[in-house]
C-alpha cells in the first residue's frame, strides 16, 4: 500500500492575502506575510489503494460533508495527474484546534495533504512544487510548508508557477507569542473563496488594497528583518483592518465579528495605552490573534479572559515546516 502521514501548522498572515487574479489556479492577486504556529496543527494521512472506486476522506474522526470529500479530491486528482498513479485514496485528517472557524484549518489541511499525497507514492517535489501545489488546495496553505516567518509571492506568471511560498527567516529568529483568542467554535458562514470574490465584484476600495499591497509588503519584511515589534504590529493591524474594510464594503456586507471580536479589539487598543506592547489580526472569522513579546502573554491574557465571550485562550509561539511522520527519511 501506497501511505504516508504528514503533519503541517496554521499560519496566521501578519500581511492579508484577500482577492484572486486567478480563481482556478487559486492564484492571489497581493502577496502576504505570516507565522508559521507551533502548538496547532493537521495530521493527515493518504493511502492510496488498489480496487478502490472512490476517494474517502474522514474528517476529525468521521466521514467528512460531500462538498469536503470533492474538494480533496479534486485535489488528489492533480497529484494523480502529478504521480501519473490512477488509485483512488483513503484520506484521514484531523486538527488539534476547531475547524473552519478563521483558524486557518485549510492551510495546515492542505499543507499535511500535499506532503503527504505526493510522498505516499514516493514523489519528493522541491518545496517550490510543494508549496505550488499546496496554494491550489487553499492560498494560504502554499505559507503552511514552511516554518517561521513566511512569505508569499503573488507571482506574475499564467501558470502560477512563481506565485509560491518561501522562508523569510527561521521560528527561532525572533521569540514572539500569539494569544488566539476563540470566541465562538462553530463553523464560518461564508468561505473565503465566496468571500473574495464578492470584495473583488463590488468592494469600491478592492483597487486600492491592490495598490497598497506591495508597500506593507515591504515594511513588514523590514520590521521582521530588524525585529522591530512596534513596527511589525502597526502593520499587521492596518492589513487587517484593511481586509475587514473590503469586506465590510461588499455588497452584500460580510460581517466576520461578533460582539466579543470588538469588546477584544478595544481592550488591546486600551493595553496598548498603558504601555504594553500587544497587537491583533482576524482573519475570515470572529476569533482574534494577539502578537506580543512572551514577557508580556500573562498580562494580556489576564485581561483578556474574564471577557464576556471568550472561550478560551490558546497560546503559542513561531512553529515549525509541514513535514511527514512516523518513518526515517
Ligand atoms: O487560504 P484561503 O484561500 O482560505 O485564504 C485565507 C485568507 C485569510 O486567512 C483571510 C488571509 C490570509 O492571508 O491568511
Amino acid at each position: 500500500m501506497l501511505k504516508k502521514t504528514a503533519i503541517a501548522h496554521p499560519n496566521i498572515a501578519l500581511v492579508k492575502y484577500w482577492g484572486k487574479r486567478d480563481e482556478r489556479l487559486n492564484l492571489p492577486a497581493v502577496g502576504s506575510i505570516s507565522i508559521t504556529l507551533a502548538d496547532l496543527w493537521t495530521e493527515t494521512t493518504v493511502a492510496y489503494e488498489e480496487g478502490r472506486t472512490a476517494d474517502t476522506l474522514i474528517l476529525n474522526g468521521a466521514p467528512a460533508r460531500a462538498e469536503q470529500t470533492r474538494r480533496v479530491s479534486g485535489f488528489l486528482d492533480l497529484v494523480r495527474d502529478l504521480t501519473g498513479t490512477s488509485r483512488f485514496a483513503h484520506v484521514e485528517s484531523r486538527n488539534n484546534f476547531p475547524t473552519g472557524a478563521g483558524l486557518a484549518s485549510s492551510a495546515s489541511a492542505f499543507a499535511s495533504l500535499a506532503l503527504a499525497a505526493t510522498r505516499a507514492p514516493g514523489l519528493k517535489l522541491t518545496s517550490d512544487r510543494l508549496s505550488e501545489l499546496a496554494r491550489r488546495g487553499s492560498g494560504s496553505a502554499a505559507r503552511s510548508i514552511f516554518g517561521g516567518f513566511v512569505e508569499m509571492k503573488m507571482g506574475t506568471q499564467p501558470d502560477g508557477s512563481d506565485a509560491v511560498a518561501m522562508p523569510l527567516a527561521e521560528a527561532d529568529f525572533w521569540d514572539l507569542t500569539w494569544l488566539i483568542i476563540i470566541t465562538t467554535e462553530q463553523e464560518k458562514s461564508t468561505g473565503s473563496t465566496d468571500g473574495m470574490r464578492q470584495s473583488e465584484q463590488t468592494s469600491p476600495y478592492y483597487q486600492q488594497w491592490i495598490d497598497t499591497s506591495p508597500g506593507d509588503l515591504d515594511d513588514m519584511r523590514t520590521a521582521i528583518l530588524q525585529r522591530d515589534f512596534t513596527r511589525m504590529g502597526e502593520i499587521m493591524e492596518h492589513s487587517c483592518l484593511k481586509m475587514h474594510a473590503l469586506t465590510l464594503s461588499s455588497r452584500p456586507p460580510l460581517l466576520y465579528w461578533n460582539e466579543t471580536t470588538v469588546a477584544i479589539m478595544h481592550a488591546i487598543q486600551h493595553l496598548r495605552r498603558e504601555g504594553v506592547p500587544v497587537y491583533y489580526t482576524i482573519d475570515a472569522g470572529p476569533q482574534v490573534k494577539a502578537l506580543c513579546p512572551p514577557e508580556y502573554a500573562d498580562q494580556i491574557t489576564a485581561k483578556l479572559e474574564p471577557l464576556t465571550g471568550v472561550k478560551r485562550i490558546i497560546r503559542t509561539k513561531p512553529g515549525p515546516p509541514a513535514r511527514i511522520v512516523g518513518d526515517t527519511e
